[in-house]
């Protein structure tokens, strides 16, 4: 049976962003992808699912995507995992925390998930490829890409992020992205190719300029 992806919108302040618990429900286990804010509502949906969190993936840092990690972790005895980039360059820290290196293949009960390194929003951002779905963090959007502004961003690296999820993604792959705007996660890659303008550019230059423009009315106005 193959996992089924529960997303989990949640909030603080005027912070709203992602987080999945992936399920294994032969095993009766669940994965977490960035799990932030709304304790009471992860653990809902763990307890509706009737399943036990073993792991939880971090695709980056920044507090939106790590704030329930650690106690999580220490709740269920759940393994943690990060790019060992990101854990290096930002000093992240939380208790029985795995380092991951770049494109490695870890273990939820028999399934495997690739990590993937892709910097630019972050030193050391992971995507998270399991079975036909790509969990993307702040890197890719549905509608965008990720900002490249912060210690650790670089608009160059995101460029070269993007061209290999482009080589290595098929076009059926179902992607869920850190936080939307505007379209439920869960679209074809093949929707993004065609629809996100940050996937088009061929020229580093000229996605790096686009990237960095001025005069953007907000971070999320892609256009
Ligand atoms: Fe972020």
């Amino acid at each position: 049976m193959p996992l089924r992806v529960y997303p989990q919108k949640v909030s603080w302040s005027f912070i709203k962003n992602y987080c999945y618990l992936v399920v294994d429900h032969e095993a009766k286990e669940a994965l977490l992808i960035d799990p932030a804010w709304e304790l009471n509502k992860i653990e809902s949906k763990l307890q509706e699912t009737e399943t036990r969190c073993t792991t939880i993936l971090l695709t980056h840092a920044h507090i939106d995507h790590v704030h329930l990690a650690e106690r999580l972790v220490k709740k269920y005895e759940a393994q943690v995992m990060m790019s060992k980039v990101e854990i290096d360059y930002y000093h992240f820290r939380c208790p029985g925390l795995i380092a991951l290196e770049e494109s490695s293949v870890v273990l939820f009960g028999s399934t495997e998930i690739n990590s993937i390194l892709t910097p630019g929003h972050t030193k050391g951002s992971m995507c998270f490829w399991i079975e036909n779905k790509l969990f993307t963090g702040d890197t890719l959007f549905t509608e965008g890409c990720g900002i490249c502004v912060g210690k650790g961003a670089d608009p160059e690296n995101m460029f070269h992020s993007l061209q290999q999820l482009k080589e290595m993604i098929p076009l059926e792959t179902l992607i869920y992205p850190g936080h939307s705007f505007g379209h439920r996660p869960g679209k074809r890659f093949s929707h993004l190719l065609k629809n996100n303008l940050y996937l088009h550019f061929q020229n580093i230059d000229e996605f790096v300029a686009y990237r960095m423009r001025k005069g953007q009315t907000g971070w999320f106005n892609f256009r």
